[in-house]
């Protein structure tokens, strides 16, 4: 609570990395170590996380927009990320929440700035209108050899065919861990980057260590049993 009796803006933490990198345990983990010390946790995914951006990831992600090209597509994701931030993110961090995002803008730059040659220019107007108010105070890199996250994910939709990106080719994804990597380099103060190789436990304790370096001791709320 700040002195006014409000609460503060809640801290938003953006989980990001390739495929089969664990993203979505780790964000269950996380909000559920948050709760169990009385926080309010929302966890959320893009594209998606509200009503339309859900609408617009299952045209994503089918592919049926990919005729469109890149810099279409690059405009569907931005759009779908305008309303998780208003119905979604904004709302929880005014209520004092914690937000954890399994990706947001920087699967944007990767995926389809430095992987799909989607004019920069583009890529960061978008950032802007769809940011507005919304920057992460933390984002997690998860890292790992892209043969083992693409192993991982195969392993996980069993039967079921790869989606759009899942099925581009290793060089591919080894692109992606770079690009995950490089913005890891430039933007040292909100990104820290987390070996997703190690057992899901240990990749959880990272995470909650570098939580807690960024935040200070998540201590537990008054009235928390
Ligand atoms: P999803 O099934 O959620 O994959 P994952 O478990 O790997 O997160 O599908 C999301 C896909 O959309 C993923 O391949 C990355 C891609 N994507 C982009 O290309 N650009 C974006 O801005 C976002 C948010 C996701």
């Amino acid at each position: 609570m700040s002195a006014s009796g409000a609460p503060g803006r809640g801290k938003f933490i953006t989980l990001e990395g390739g495929e089969g990198a664990g993203k979505s345990t780790q964000a269950r983990f996380l909000a559920e170590h948050l709760r169990s010390l009385g926080h309010e946790c929302v966890v959320t995914r893009e594209p998606g996380g509200s009503p339309v951006a859900e609408a617009l990831r299952e045209v994503i992600l089918s592919g049926v927009a990919a005729s469109l090209g890149p810099s279409a597509e690059t405009v569907l994701f931005a759009a779908a990320r305008i309303d998780h931030v208003a119905q979604t993110i904004l709302p929880a961090l005014a209520r004092g929440a914690f937000v954890v995002c399994d990706r947001f803008t920087d699967s944007t730059r990767v995926y389809q700035g430095a992987l799909g040659k989607v004019d920069p220019g583009l890529i960061r107007t978008l950032e802007e209108i769809a940011m507005d108010q919304c920057r992460p105070d933390l984002t997690l890199i998860l890292d790992l050899p892209a043969q083992t996250g693409l192993a991982r994910a195969a392993a996980r939709r069993a039967q079921q065919a790869a989606d759009r990106f899942e099925a581009e080719g290793l060089a591919f994804h080894e692109g992606l861990r770079s690009a995950f990597l490089e913005i890891a380099k430039n933007e040292p103060a909100r990104c820290k980057t987390v070996d997703a190789a190690q057992r899901p436990e240990d990749v959880g304790r990272a995470i909650l260590a570098l939580v807690e370096n960024q935040f200070g001791p998540l201590a537990a709320k008054a009235g928390t049993p």
